[in-house]
């Protein structure tokens, strides 16, 4: 059973028209026609399109950061999945810890969300991950299996071995903070077997597994060697092509051994 490494770049509500032009086009041709790994981007919704056009071509795929799970109708200032499959979109961040802590976004709407990513034919990547307090109480796999059980609740076996899962440690992202390789190793592998319990071992096999909170070029290597970790969602490094292009390199490294 292999997985493929997957590094996506989550570029939140930063860059204007001209900066996400310029950085997906310096990823474009840093990247190249093919890598080992898998990479994504997830621009802010607003510049998808343009973001689109330039990866034509690119092995480089496309994301969003939400979606809302409605067909087309009367929900003002939402945006579905079929919109996003449309200009080029293949997978969707759900449950991102921001959501969940500024917009309030709860497992049970994660789970709604995934089910209307998996019927558009996105590929959602669910983020689960604890707070310090709750490192600190000790409560890190109690609250990781929670949100797992919770966003995954109504996943089908059929379909569950497509979806990547992002464990963001909240306290590690966007502070420079990072969880030791062991540190996140340790919650992957037990994310894995719950997987492996709500599922089958198989496909808990087969399911991707992201780390994300301050992944830079400096512990990317270390990070991604880990067994259990099958890539990463990067934030502020995806902002500059070099960090993000030397994350990539990272990953592809693993890829190799
Ligand atoms: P960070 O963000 O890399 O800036 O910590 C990661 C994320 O929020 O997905």
């Amino acid at each position: 059973m292999t997985r493929r490494p997957f590094i996506a770049g989550n570029w939140k509500m930063n860059t204007r028209r001209d900066s996400a032009v310029e950085l997906a086009g310096q990823l474009v041709k840093g990247v190249g026609e093919r890598s080992a790994c898998e990479v994504a981007i997830c621009p802010p919704t607003v510049y998808l399109s343009a973001v689109s056009d330039l990866l034509a071509g690119s092995p480089i795929e496309l994301g969003a950061q939400n979606l809302y799970p409605a067909a087309d109708g009367a929900y003002t200032g939402e945006v579905n999945a079929a919109m996003l499959t449309d200009i080029g979109c293949r997978f969707v961040i759900l449950g991102h810890s921001e959501r969940r802590q500024l917009m309030g976004e709860t497992d049970a709407e994660v789970a709604t969300k995934l089910q209307a990513a998996l019927a558009g034919n996105l590929v959602p990547i669910v983020c689960v991950g604890e707070t310090l307090e709750q490192r600190q109480a000790e409560q890190t796999e109690a609250v990781v299996e929670a949100q797992v059980r919770g966003s995954l609740a109504e996943l089908d076996e059929a379909r569950a071995a497509g979806v990547v899962i992002a464990y963001e440690p909240v306290w590690a992202i966007g502070t420079g903070l990072t969880a030791t390789p062991e540190q996140a190793e340790s919650v992957h592998r037990s994310i894995r077997q719950l997987l492996a319990e709500m599922f089958t071992p198989e496909i808990a096999g087969q399911i991707r597994i992201q780390y994300g909170g301050s992944v830079k070029p400096d512990n990317a290597v270390d990070l991604l060697g880990q067994p259990n970790i099958d890539g990463a969602l990067v934030g502020g490094a995806s902002l500059k092509a070099a960090d993000f292009m030397a994350i990539i390199a990272a990953a592809d490294a693993v890829c190799a051994t």
